[in-house]
């Protein structure tokens, strides 16, 4: 007991008990020469770098304004034909990940554009993808045979290996542009991209239009005869009005989180699970004046304002948030969101990388506790 007692007490006066503090000496340094030589090295050189106390993100927060990123969005359709593009879509490139074409952590965003009468090729791929509508009107998409048409703010799956293809209803007048959320980085780290432009180019409808949502999308029950073994959610359709009256529901009933306000995850409804096995999908409320507490955990989340004012303090720096806006939160970066306006709720859609992190029994998270759980903000991002 008394060993254990002075032994903690060394610990708690050098921080460098137990880690690696050999000291460089001349023949040390011609040791990791030769070791080079063999396309080998010691580890102690490295090992505390290796393995931190606590994940330190390389991606930075970030937020990308809609008004900065929607005339770039709109002049690409006379640049660049969608068909030529294969996929017209303007990249949120987090400016410490461009190497991996990361928005933040192991996510990937972009801001899609479509005119009306343009349809894109069919295709399947490993990647996982989401698409949450941010404007106009007629916008589909075909997965796996069904028809899915969107308005602003719903969201849809095109999950890992599901043939899909996008377009603009040809009368409709506007054009679409919806956000596109997928695992891009995450795929290629761990080297399993897979790509196939489908046979036909084109797929044959199956099913009548957003049938999915028919089937499993009225909330606690599903078709009795349901046989679902993919790893992703069978309802690919997720409409706002629907999410919207869930979380005002769940406000009347809840006080909802410190850290989130009113807060639910999309979910798999035949599993109850995340919508794909390696992104998770939430949408938030903020009452009027909310200021939520702040926290930290490890995974990334990318954050679209759906509705509403706001700002979120991340990491000590503010970045104010309106409609359309995309802003990132960074694996262990502390975070709290804020609603500014004292007579209307404010609505945050996210997607995360939580269901692999919890796959991974990789979930840690740590809350701010001084303060009164506010960040003492350092900076301020305006634009
Ligand atoms: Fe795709
Ligand atoms: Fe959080």
């Amino acid at each position: 007991m008394a060993a254990s007692t002075a032994a903690r007490e060394a610990v708690a006066l050098d921080p460098m008990a137990g880690r690696a503090k050999v000291r460089d000496d001349d023949r040390l340094r011609a040791f990791y020469r030769e070791l080079e030589a063999h396309e080998a090295g010691a580890l102690w050189t490295v090992l505390n770098a290796l393995e931190p106390e606590h994940p330190t993100s390389t991606s930075r927060p970030m937020k990308w304004a809609y008004d900065d990123l929607r005339p770039k969005v709109m002049k690409a359709t006379e640049l660049v034909t969608a068909e030529d593009a294969a996929r017209r879509v303007i990249m949120l490139v987090n400016p410490d990940r461009k190497r991996e074409r990361a928005t933040c952590g192991w996510l990937f965003s972009g801001l899609q554009v479509m005119l009306p009468g343009e349809a894109l090729s069919a295709h399947e791929h490993t990647f996982s993808a989401l698409r949450f509508v941010i404007e106009g009107q007629g916008g589909y998409t075909v997965v796996d045979g069904e028809v899915l048409h969107v308005r602003p703010k719903d969201f849809l799956l095109t999950p890992s290996g599901s043939w899909h293809d996008h377009g603009v209803l040809p009368e409709s007048d506007t054009a679409v542009v919806w956000q596109d959320g997928l695992d891009i980085p995450l795929i290629h780290a761990l080297e399993c991209p897979f790509y196939r432009v489908h046979p036909e180019l084109r797929q044959t409808p199956t099913t009548p239009v957003n049938a999915s949502h028919a089937m499993y999308g009225v909330g606690g029950m599903i078709p009795a005869d349901t046989r679902w073994d993919r790893p992703y959610s069978p309802l690919s359709y997720y409409p706002w009005a629907r999410s919207e009256e869930a979380l005002r529901n769940l406000a009347r009933v809840s006080d909802g989180s410190p850290y989130d306000g009113v807060i639910m995850d999309f979910v798999n409804p035949v599993t109850g699970g995340p919508v794909m096995p390696t992104i998770g999908v939430q949408m938030q409320m903020l009452r009027p004046g909310e200021h939520t507490r702040a926290h930290r955990h490890t995974g990334t989340v990318i954050y679209t304002a759906a509705e509403g004012r706001g700002y979120s303090v991340i990491d000590g720096r503010r970045f104010d948030w309106k409609e359309n806006d995309v802003f990132c939160v960074p694996s262990w970066s502390l975070h709290e969101h804020a609603n500014v306006s004292e007579t209307d709720d404010a609505f945050l859609f996210s997607f995360n990388d939580s269901p692999m992190m919890r796959s991974l029994a990789l979930c840690r998270g740590e809350v701010l506790e001084e303060n009164g759980g506010r960040q003492e903000v350092v900076a301020r991002e305006v634009g």
